[in-house]
């Protein structure tokens, strides 16, 4: 049988060779090849493809059922342009093996950027070299394996082209090059990239990419320095990613029996593409639920401001004031989308006469993706650029009614994003070359001058400012840290960590405060190091943390290994944790593998014996104020431990109650906040949130959802009522549809959690008892939870709550109902989105502490100031 087969692969081959006409009427499978092989690429047959018609010279084929694949000779239809190419198509059972190849499209290419002729041959050498060569005999492209002892080529079930040795190992692959296309089953790893082409008639390397780097799925468009258009979020070590029958990596698509792949395309969209019964059809474009229209870097081409009219980017060229001068012009007056031209080219030897064009109300499509920086004055941001002739502009988003703000420089300007409706408020500044005009200039220089010194005092003044801030507490600090240190573990010197960790250099991700490195110590331990950025709040969260976490153990609560304080460094040692944090297991957007029911069982079960510990076991109340996924991490055996005690607040075990400053994440704080006067229950709540979000395996607030699905409790409410929970089970999980009953009766656990009235919640340790079954749910639950974390929703209770509490400082309906307030609530709404700490003081400054900066502050005179 094997001979058999063997001999028919050596008589095709022949075949191949002498007329390949024959072979085009036949693609049965003769995927392999021997060496000292060659290929003439002759005139063949007509082919189509999406993109129009093409002609197909096979050289090998592969695959039954379902995707099949060839490799040859793929050249334009009037043969002026040739690769040495891979195709997927697919072949219906009733025409398997007689009829020829209609309809493939191209996978895989050698020589994208050098395209061959009529009469260039494909080699496959004696030492075990595959080259191709154009007819005059230069050399165009090959995959030097000569002397490596290939001992022949193999176009594999999975359309990888495979160089094996005599022990059929790999000696090259053309999965270790991938182009723009991958197939079911490739993997793209870190390193590697796919690159668009230029266009669909234009095969060479276009200007988009997408890569996966060491910590997430990225894709941007080639500048120096490159501008990224997605990132995935926060991912912790990714390194490789699948397409998958049905995902690729975080991105979920329907599973289909026919042939798929992926491609980026010339546009910058990565696309699924699937077989539809007679071509290959768009079955979903990945990031349509992530970006919109607008936010691609060419979707206008330079300089033109997109603005997305329902599902159709209209493109305009940033304009003067009436009248004036236009300092852009229309590429085409045709074709909008190709962008704008400035009308006098910039000259850097002409810098002086360099200005900056204002344009309100913009976006850019890499802001929240690249480094900018992060505290600036408008008048810093705009000065830097216009004294760097790379700058070709700045991109300026201020702070909530503050004059500091975001400041992103550009090299290279694409497409605008027009931000008509939304509520940032971002200002581009392009920079133009000024007709000769003295007076214009001489202003420029007073006011860029007066905005430099302007600039120097406030930074000197803000260095003051903090300078003597840092001085007043150095002092306390150093004495309370030999104190607790007493206690506690390791204390590090900088030095050690920065060998530990190998110079910080492998990062695991970012969280609040600052950034988690990977370190090793001498004995072998594997352990993680928290480098605290920032000044001020750091201090106060580094302090919480070694106080609270430091002087206790638990099996479900992260321990702290050791820190380091020196200088202004902050570092903190835990415990490594192989499996990262609970958000990444458990939210599709960035799944890395679907937890099994019981899975989730025990993480819920490690977190509420974990905060039972906390609540009711320590010395003193340990009140945590920031459960989160992101602060559940998760070890090698998925054992969930309560990290990040960068918020907690210690009480003395006998009370009860606690007057606090606002603290935590919006999207689990509890409707109580508002009055500033906690228990343990909050904690309880923001426990209720996240099993909430573990069952139905997706957050709080899932802007990807329509309106009616986008807030989680709403849902739940609403589900409840109907009496139709089931319906919110994690629908991407077989197992937890599985598990659906169970599964529902745990949201009544979640349910009791979230009762507005904290006096109904249970306690952590009931919560424990009812997990082992030892006690029943509460019978009269109240599903009219209060949906909305936002202030506004939340003050009502306030006033009826001051009697409970005695001597309380409600907040004052009228301190809120000021233009502050409307301020205050976007920065509410605004950390709700993108899921971040706040903290706010009874003198209502509101602090981010991943940006570790007071946003804005409203002083109130009949206010104590409560802070701790
Ligand atoms: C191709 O290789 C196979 C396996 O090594 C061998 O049996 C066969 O004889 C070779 N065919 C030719 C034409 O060299
Ligand atoms: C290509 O498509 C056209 C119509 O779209 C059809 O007429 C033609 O037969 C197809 N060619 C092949 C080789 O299938
Ligand atoms: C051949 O076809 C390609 C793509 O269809 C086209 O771009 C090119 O101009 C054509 N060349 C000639 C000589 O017709
Ligand atoms: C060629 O690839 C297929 C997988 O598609 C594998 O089963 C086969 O063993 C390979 N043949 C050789 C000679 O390496
Ligand atoms: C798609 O099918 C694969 C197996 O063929 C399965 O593992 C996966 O869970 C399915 N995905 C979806 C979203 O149904
Ligand atoms: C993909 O998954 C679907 C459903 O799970 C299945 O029917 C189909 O055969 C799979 N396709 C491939 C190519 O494996
Ligand atoms: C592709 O096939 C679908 C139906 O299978 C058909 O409606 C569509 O017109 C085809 N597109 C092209 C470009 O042939
Ligand atoms: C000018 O800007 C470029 C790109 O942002 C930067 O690499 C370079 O260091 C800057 N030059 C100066 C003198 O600041
Ligand atoms: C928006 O930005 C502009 C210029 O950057 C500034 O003048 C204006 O005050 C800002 N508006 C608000 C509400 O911050």
């Amino acid at each position: 049988m094997g001979h058999s087969l063997c001999c028919a692969f050596i008589l095709l081959l022949t075949l191949a060779i002498s007329s390949p006409h024959s072979i085009n009427a036949q693609p049965v499978e003769y995927p392999l090849a021997n060496l000292s092989n060659s290929w003439i690429n002759t005139a063949s047959t007509i082919m189509n493809t999406t993109h129009g018609s093409v002609r197909l010279n096979p050289i090998l084929v592969r695959g039954r059922l379902g995707p099949r694949f060839v490799s040859g000779f793929y050249c334009y239809e009037n043969n002026t342009a040739c690769l040495f190419a891979v195709l997927i198509f697919q072949n219906s059972p009733d025409l398997d093996t007689t009829s020829r190849i209609q309809f493939a499209e191209l996978v895989w290419s050698a020589n994208r950027n050098n395209p061959v002729t009529i009469g260039a041959t494909l080699k496959l050498t004696q030492d075990g070299d595959l080259i191709l060569e154009e007819a005059n005999g230069g050399l165009v492209w090959s995959t030097n394996t000569g002397g490596k002892s290939v001992s022949g080529l193999n176009l594999t079930e999975t359309g990888n082209l495979v160089l094996f040795d005599k022990n059929n190992a790999v000696v090259w692959q053309s999965f270790d090059h991938p182009t723009d296309s991958l197939v079911p089953g490739q993997i793209l790893a870190s390193g590697q990239k796919l690159t668009s082409g230029v266009s669909s008639t234009n095969w060479g390397q276009g200007q988009y990419s997408l890569a996966v780097t060491d910590a997430e799925l990225v894709l941007y468009i080639e500048s120096n320095p490159p501008q990224f258009y997605f990132k995935s979020e926060n991912e912790l070590s990714i390194r490789k990613i699948q397409l998958k029958n049905g995902s690729f990596g975080e991105f979920r698509f329907r599973n289909s029996s026919a042939a798929q792949f992926m491609k980026l395309d010339p546009d910058g969209h990565p696309r699924i593409y699937e077989w539809g019964g007679s071509n290959f059809t768009e079955a979903v474009d990945l990031l349509s639920t992530y970006i919109g229209v607008c936010a691609y870097p060419m979707v206008c081409g330079k300089y033109s401001i997109c603005t997305s009219n329902s599902q159709w980017p209209q493109c305009t060229c940033p304009e003067g004031a009436s009248g004036k001068t236009s300092y852009f012009t229309q590429e085409s007056d045709r074709h909008p989308n190709l962008g704008c031209s400035i009308t006098t080219p910039l000259s850097c030897s002409h810098s002086k006469r360099h200005s900056l064009f204002e344009v309100k109300k913009i976006n850019y499509f890499s802001f929240s993706s690249s480094p900018y920086n992060d505290e600036t004055s408008l008048e810093h941001c705009k000065n830097t650029c216009l004294m760097n002739c790379s700058c070709k502009a700045a991109i300026f988003r201020n702070h909530w009614g503050s004059s500091m703000g975001n400041c992103l420089l550009l090299t290279e300007v694409f497409s605008l994003m027009n931000n008509d409706q939304e509520n940032t408020n971002a200002t581009a500044f392009l920079k133009v070359q000024m007709q000769k005009s003295l007076d214009k200039r001489t202003i420029a220089i007073v006011i860029s001058s007066l905005g430099a010194f302007l600039g120097a005092v406030l930074i000197i003044g803000i260095w003051f400012f903090l300078y003597r801030k840092k001085v007043e507490s150095k002092e306390v600090e150093e004495g309370y840290l030999d104190q607790v240190s007493a206690g506690i573990s390791t204390r590090f010197s900088y030095e050690d960590l920065k060998a530990i960790t190998g110079n910080f250099n492998h990062k695991l991700g970012e969280g609040g405060f600052g950034s988690v490195f990977e370190g090793t110590l001498s004995n072998g331990t594997k352990i993680a190091v928290k480098h605290l950025d920032g000044v001020g709040l750091v201090k106060k969260s580094f302090l919480a943390e070694v106080e609270t976490i430091g002087s206790i153990h638990h099996v479900s609560l992260v321990r702290l290994i050791g820190f380091c304080a020196e200088k202004s460094q902050r570092l903190l040692v835990y415990e490594y944790m192989s499996n990262s944090s609970l958000n990444k297991w458990i939210f599709p957007r960035n799944r890395v593998a679907s937890l099994k029911w019981q899975s989730r069982r025990k993480i819920i079960f490690d977190v509420a014996k974990g905060l039972a510990y906390l609540h009711e076991e320590c010395r003193q109340k340990i009140l945590h104020l920031d459960i989160k996924p992101q602060n559940i991490l998760l070890d090698e055996n998925f054992n969930a431990k309560v990290s990040d005690f960068g918020m907690s607040k210690l009480i003395d075990k006998d009370q009860s109650q606690v007057v606090t400053t606002l603290r935590g994440t919006p999207g689990y704080l509890a409707p109580e906040w508002l009055s500033s006067i906690i228990t343990d229950k909050v904690d309880v709540y923001s426990f209720g949130v996240v099993v909430l979000e573990i069952l139905c395996g997706r957050k709080n607030l899932d802007r990807s959802r329509p309106e009616e699905e986008m807030h989680l409790l709403s849902l739940f409410k609403r589900k409840a009522e109907e009496n139709q929970l089931l319906d919110i089970v994690d629908e991407f999980s077989d197992d937890m549809q599985l598990h659906r009953v169970e599964v529902v009766d745990m949201m009544r656990v979640a349910a009791w959690c979230l009762q507005s009235d904290f006096t109904k919640r249970p306690s952590m340790s009931v919560v424990v008892k009812v997990l082992e079954g030892l006690l029943d749910v509460d019978n009269n639950l109240d599903y009219n939870f209060m949906i909305n974390p936002q202030i506004q929703k939340a003050i009502v209770p306030v006033d009826h709550k001051e009697d409970d509490i005695g001597a309380s400082t409600p907040l004052l309906p009228s301190v809120l109902s000021g233009p502050s307030f409307t301020i205050f609530t976007q920065l509410i709404t605004y950390a709700t989105e993108i899921s971040i700490p706040i903290l706010i003081s009874k003198d209502y400054t509101a602090e981010f502490y991943d940006l570790g900066i007071a946003m804005f502050g409203v002083k109130s005179s009949n206010l104590s100031s409560l802070d701790d």
